[in-house]
């Protein structure tokens, strides 16, 4: 069996939140967060949370792959900003689109969310078990970060973005066809600290724990050295492993952490910034909904042609890494 991405959707909320807005509540600038970033500005949900955010994507995606919501098979949804702990955000999509024939059920693996998830469809079609699944990567960042840490706050802003995916008669073997032709997962659970958030507790009355309401903790330079090491190595390992080239790629659909780090990536597969498409500046980092978004920006653009060959690569908490090499 072979995998086709066969549509595209995202969803941001209106809310745009700017620097300049950002540097009312933390000792911050612009200036700063343009340079150390790329990011100017971001949005942010009011009142729309991860679930609804995840519908419109998802609505979106249903259309332009010309698919019924009762066509799906499976629904997973990547996030690490649930709007509850039960029931799961893909349950919630479900019920919202109406997508009746679906199982569904969430993933975890922070900003590489969308990967695992992108990843663990292509296993359930190529396994037999499933022709038809909606892929969800979302986050509502704006519900956990620390709104008085400027080393955090400025970075993060909300967004879903969604694919439909297909099996079709054929084999992955032959890389000139369109479909998913190769995928990388990796975790190392040892560095979980650099880049954590403590789940929400109402408290517990027998150990005499406390709410606690948390929020995002980084080490950003640990997370940046991570990833301008972790992605080249995993797009050139998702390369070598395909037997194809960095030269065949025509766009490395890239995680949007820090503009600083797509260039460190470009400079190190010795490729172009044009190749590294960016909306950072406008979404700062999603999270889990960034590399779908992104996706989605380019189709509806109009930028993705028949046998574009495109690597998809993120990397977060965990930590976590993932990739994706995809014929259009
Ligand atoms: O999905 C994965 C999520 N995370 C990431 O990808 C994070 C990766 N890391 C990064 O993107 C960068 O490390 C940051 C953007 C987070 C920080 O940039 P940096 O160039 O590593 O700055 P820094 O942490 O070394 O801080 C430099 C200075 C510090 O002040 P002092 O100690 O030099 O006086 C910070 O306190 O900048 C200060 N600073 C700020 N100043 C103004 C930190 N945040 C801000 C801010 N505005 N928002």
């Amino acid at each position: 069996m072979r995998t086709k991405i066969v549509g595209t959707g995202s969803y941001v909320p209106e809310h745009i939140a700017t620097n300049d807005d950002l540097a009312k509540i933390v000792d911050t600038s612009d200036e700063w967060i343009r340079t150390r970033t790329g990011i100017c500005e971001r949005r942010i949900s009011e009142g729309i949370g991860t679930s609804k955010m995840a519908s419109r994507a998802s609505r979106n995606a249903l259309e332009n792959a010309k698919i019924k919501a009762e066509e799906i098979q499976l629904i997973l949804l990547a996030t690490s900003t649930p709007d509850h702990h039960f029931p799961s955000g893909a349950c919630e999509v479900q019920a919202d689109i109406g997508a009746i024939h679906a199982a569904a059920y969430d993933i975890s693996a922070a900003c590489s969310g969308f990967l695992f998830a992108l990843n663990t469809a292509h296993s359930f079609i190529q396994s037999g078990c499933y022709e038809t699944i909606l892929v969800i990567g979302v986050d509502c960042m704006s519900k956990v970060v620390d709104w008085s840490d400027r080393g955090t706050c400025v970075l993060f802003g909300d967004g879903a973005g969604a694919v439909v995916m297909k099996g079709e008669t054929g084999t992955e073997a032959d890389t000139n066809a369109s479909g998913l032709l190769h995928m990388i997962m990796g975790s190392d659970g040892t560095k979980g600290s650099v880049l954590s958030c403590e789940a929400r507790t109402v408290g517990n009355f027998l150990t005499g724990t406390k709410p606690n309401f948390g929020t995002v903790a980084m080490d950003g330079q640990e997370v940046f050295k991570f990833a301008v090491k972790k992605m080249p190595e995993i797009i050139e390992q998702l390369m070598r492993e395909s037997e194809l080239t960095i030269e065949e790629v025509r766009y490395f659909v890239l995680h949007q952490a820090n503009y600083r780090i797509s260039e460190s990536i470009a400079k190190r597969l010795k490729v172009s910034m044009e190749q590294i498409p960016m909306n950072i500046d406008r979404y700062g980092n999603t999270s889990a909904g960034s590399v779908p978004i992104l996706l989605d920006e380019l189709n509806r653009q109009g930028r993705l042609k028949e046998g574009d060959l495109l690597a998809l690569a993120g990397f977060g908490a965990g930590l976590t890494w993932g990739a994706a090499l995809v014929r259009w």
